[in-house]
């Protein structure tokens, strides 16, 4: 038998090899997480604030996750939807008991692109119309439907023959979405903080107004909380939020760091909408399964137990005031941990930089913006080291630039 690859060399030339190249990657054989640490087969140790594409939300490899998994995979890995089961009664029970008070029924999938393809799904079959309303510079996933509703740069492209009836309109103004939604329009869905397209925010009247248009034009709201949603704005989701205007949508699709790494995705509905949707209507195989359900749960319990919501409210305060101190940041985006760094100037080398310090970061489709999707459980010593860090990227890059002159 063939020894595991352990140099990075070694590990980077069999997947370049054996794995299609739709990623740029970092060159990090990533062995071990803890928390917001993650450790490389080559014994160095990485401060990320990313958590793998906004994941692990409750930090990697959390202790009370893991056991409970390990727990259950004795017990049984998995059966479908055709029998009941404890943990994913528990599981629903326990998200629409965190859910604003509207959404009381839930449906489980296997990730944030089939969330939405459901929940546009429910629009149409609760509504008899076709057409969906989203927003320039939303993303929504990868699948027919959702990439044909995603107006971010190259996707939609690449999604081509592109799903009819999708309408585009502009974040933040609400009279381009006046004109569009008349009687022929099922859904307006949107995130409500736009991640990839560089963390761009709208005011809370704008989903006042959202609102006001659908409830009087018969149109279902759906809030796309694939980022925002499970803890990461500091509270359980962006709906209901004092930052949306305190407004509730009629569905919230959810995935990312819903199972803390264990792929889950789930629709939140309201009644009004569940009415609408009979057997067979929607359906998955793996939606719902034993390890899933059990990674929900855990994920909840240890974003409650561990005082998570709290601490990423104070945390991000202390970012802000913290960030302060380097003039290069001209302004910071988003809302408890969806944040971005909008620099001066271009935030490639930024991250690069980072990246050899080891500080893991993302950027985003703007670019002048450095994403933070950190776990939920980073602590203000990590901020710090993370603004030394910078303080040391942004020092180097601008003495290299005078001596390049
Ligand atoms: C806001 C949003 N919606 C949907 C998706 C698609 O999720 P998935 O990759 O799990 O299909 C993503 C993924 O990045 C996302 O950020």
């Amino acid at each position: 038998m063939r020894a595991q690859p352990q140099q990075l060399a070694d590990v980077t030339a069999l997947e370049d090899q054996c794995q299609l190249a739709t990623y740029k990657k970092m060159p990090i054989v990533a062995e071990r997480g803890e928390g917001v640490w993650l450790y490389a087969s080559d014994g160095q140790k990485y401060l990320d604030l990313y958590g793998g594409h906004a994941v692990a939300g409750t930090g990697h490899s959390h202790p009370h996750v893991v056991a409970a998994i390990v727990e259950q995979t004795e017990k049984l890995l998995f059966y479908s939807n055709l029998v009941y089961s404890q943990v994913r009664a528990r599981a629903a029970e326990k998200l629409v008991s965190i859910a604003p008070e509207s959404l009381t029924k839930v449906f489980f999938c296997n990730s944030g692109t089939e969330a939405n393809e459901n929940a546009m799904r429910m629009a149409r079959l609760a509504t008899g119309r076709e057409n969906l309303i989203t927003f320039s510079g939303g993303f929504h996933g990868r699948t027919a439907d959702a990439i044909s509703a995603t107006f971010l740069g190259k996707y939609r492209e690449l999604g081509k023959p592109n799903v009819p009836g999708h309408l585009q309109a502009e974040f933040g103004d609400v009279e381009s979405v006046e004109k569009l939604a008349d009687e022929t329009v099922a859904a307006i869905m949107l995130e409500p903080i736009q991640s990839m397209a560089g963390v761009r925010t709208a005011a809370p009247t704008f989903f006042r107004d959202l609102r006001k248009i659908c409830d009087e034009r018969g149109i279902v709201l759906i809030y796309d909380e694939v980022q925002t949603g499970v803890g990461r704005t500091g509270e359980w989701f962006f709906a209901g939020s004092e930052a949306g205007g305190r407004i509730v949508p009629d569905v919230i699709t959810l995935a990312k760091a819903l199972g803390s790494g264990i792929p889950v995705g789930a629709c939140l509905v309201s009644e009004k909408i569940a009415s609408h949707i009979k057997e067979n209507d929607l359906g998955t195989t793996f939606g719902g399964g034993m390890i899933a359900m059990t990674a929900v749960n855990a994920t909840l319990e240890a974003i409650e137990n561990d005082l998570m919501l709290e601490n990423v409210k104070s945390v991000e305060a202390h970012l802000r005031e913290r960030i302060t101190e380097i003039p290069q940041v001209m302004r910071v985006r988003g809302l408890g941990f969806l944040l971005g760094l909008e620099f001066d100037d271009k935030a490639a080398p930024i991250h690069q930089g980072l990246l050899e310090r080891k500080v893991i970061t993302g950027t985003s489709s703007d670019p002048k913006v450095l994403r933070l999707l950190p776990a939920l459980c980073l602590k203000p010593a990590e901020i710090d080291l993370f603004i030394d860090e910078l303080k040391t990227v942004i020092a180097n890059l601008s003495s290299s630039r005078k001596d390049a002159k």
